[in-house]
């Protein structure tokens, strides 16, 4: 049978983009600065860089070089690469389902929360929410718009359902056109459109100074000082840790499956070592030069160091949908300022959720022989009605749970397993040499013995850790409370029947069809 041809990126420069729009998220501009500011400030970036030179980038080469390897044979995502890599074992395979179900996981909650950056960047602009002042107001609004209570800003959830149908129809379109005309296409208009958005941001805040003349301690610089001023003792703990290595995975977008996929449109001779560091690099100015100047800086400005403190322990979302609107409303031209910020957040959102969808795709058109179109189709169906309890039970710990197991654990498990498979199973002096393939970035010699021992060890570490410090607590419910452990259940039982139809639907593609690679 003559070969089918794959989808291929256009340029060098629209791959980058397309990995570095899948890792600037909404992780950098929201998960980043709360991480930071409630794990020891200044002195998490020392576990932070420690993170992403044993982890994130060791993990970002090794999945650009999987990815383009199993491309090689027609395979653009886990089961097929993974059973390239080890022929000899018949479960490899299934264990790469976690790369497809792990991404469409966190695109069921991801993309709801796009919509709300949607929403808003609306709401700047027509002046909705400028009738709500203070803390509580905003609060009140952001609730209603959740539909988890009626006031008079919202009496119901139809404004934001509708921002969802919008965003989410964007999302399949954008898949819908393909890896060149759209997602490609799509990120090179946005990703510089983002860093446009952000640049000026942070221009704005690092100029507020002291906002109230009557608190001149209160101003950008010292902000700057409280979010970095290191809290050394926090480096005894290990949840600092955790958290640290956690924030490089979800920001990177590693071990989850999707730089897999991207990376299977590549040619053997295209370059993965340079072009995989200056998607990380990207990633990183995103995440610290930005996202590390815009929120808490603001905060710190317009409520000082104690207000600061408990802005962000209220976590990411409050952050950018309670305070951030609050600032905008004290600031001159804020209007426009808030729609920058939202629409910022919306870009960073879509080059993020479309590479989360593109593994299911991709494995239709693999190993199906499904056309790009009908397999965007049938995605967008499942994915729809997959989404809905994270729209309408929002309040009652779907999205945590939604988290839990797509953003937090399979990524630490896929990691682990692809990296025991490629520097262990697949060896290393072969990985190694098929990272060099067309390079144009000589590694430096020590990730060998990295790869090899320090990141597996690394990531087995985090895993134990993870099962024995919360996985008990989690699996027994016990921080969900009684009236929401039903929908956590429902969840459950939803996430176990998308495992078992992808393993089904592995088990039946290789069925039959006696397959050498
Ligand atoms: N990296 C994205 C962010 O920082 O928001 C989130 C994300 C996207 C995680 C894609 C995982 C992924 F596969």
């Amino acid at each position: 049978m003559a070969a089918k041809k794959r989808q291929a990126w256009g340029t060098k420069l629209g791959i980058i983009m397309a990995v570095a729009g899948s890792a600037v998220g909404l992780g950098n501009f929201l998960r980043f600065p709360v991480q930071a500011a409630q794990n020891g400030g200044g002195a998490f970036m020392i576990p932070y860089f420690v993170s992403l030179l044993l982890l994130g980038i060791p993990l970002m080469w090794i999945e650009w070089s999987l990815g383009r390897y199993g491309g090689g044979f027609e395979h653009g995502t886990a089961p097929g690469i993974f059973h390239t890599l080890w022929e000899k074992n018949r479960f490899i395979k299934y264990f790469g389902v976690i790369g497809i179900f792990g991404p469409l996981v966190i695109f069921i909650y991801y993309t709801y929360i796009e919509s709300w950056t949607l929403a808003y960047s609306f709401f700047a602009l027509t002046g909705k929410y400028a009738g709500a002042t203070g803390q509580g107001q905003m609060q009140s609004f952001l609730n209603a718009f959740q539909g988890l209570e009626k006031n008079q800003f919202f009496d119901s959830l139809w404004i934001a359902y509708i921002f969802f149908l919008i965003t989410f129809f964007l999302n399949i379109t954008v898949i819908y056109y393909g890896i060149k005309g759209g997602i490609e296409r799509f990120c090179k208009i946005a990703m510089p459109a983002l860093f446009i958005c952000g640049i000026l941001l942070a221009v704005r805040v690092l100029t507020l100074g002291a906002p109230d003349p009557a608190k001149p301690d209160w101003n950008s610089l010292n902000g700057l000082g409280f979010l970095w001023n290191p809290d050394l003792s926090a480096l005894k703990d290990p949840k600092v840790w955790l958290a640290a290595a956690g924030q490089i995975f979800f920001t990177l977008s590693v071990g989850i499956g999707v730089i897999l996929t991207y990376a299977s449109y590549l040619s053997k001779g295209d370059d993965v070592t340079l072009s995989g560091l200056t998607a990380v690099s990207t990633n990183e100015f995103a995440e610290v030069i930005l996202g590390g100047s815009i929120v808490i800086t603001a905060a710190f400005s317009f409520f000082g160091p104690i207000g600061a403190q408990e802005v962000a322990k209220s976590g990411a979302f409050n952050l950018g949908f309670v305070t951030m609107p609050l600032i905008f409303q004290n600031i001159s031209f804020g209007a426009f300022f808030g729609f920058i910020w939202f629409l910022m957040l919306f870009l960073a959102g879509v080059t993020s959720s479309v590479s989360l969808a593109q593994p299911a795709v991709a494995f239709m058109e693999d190993e199906f022989d499904i056309s790009r179109k009908r397999a965007v189709s049938i995605l967008g169906i499942v994915c729809f009605i997959l989404c809905q309890p994270a729209i309408f039970f929002l309040g009652r710990g779907v999205v945590d749970e939604l988290d839990f197991w797509g953003g937090t654990f399979c990524l630490v498990l896929f990691a682990t397993i692809e990296t025991i498979l490629f520097t262990w199973i697949f060896g290393i002096d072969k990985a190694w040499e098929e990272m060099h393939h067309g390079a144009e970035l000589q590694i430096p010699k020590i990730y060998k013995f990295i790869m090899r021992y320090v990141t597996p060890v690394f990531l087995l570490v985090i895993l134990c850790w993870y099962l024995f410090s919360s996985g008990i607590d989690m699996l027994i419910m016990k921080n969900v409370s009684p009236e929401n452990k039903p929908f956590v259940l429902g969840t459950r039982i939803m996430l176990l029947a998308i495992l078992i139809g992808l393993a089904l639907a592995v088990k039946f593609a290789w069925r039959g069809k006696r397959r050498t690679k």
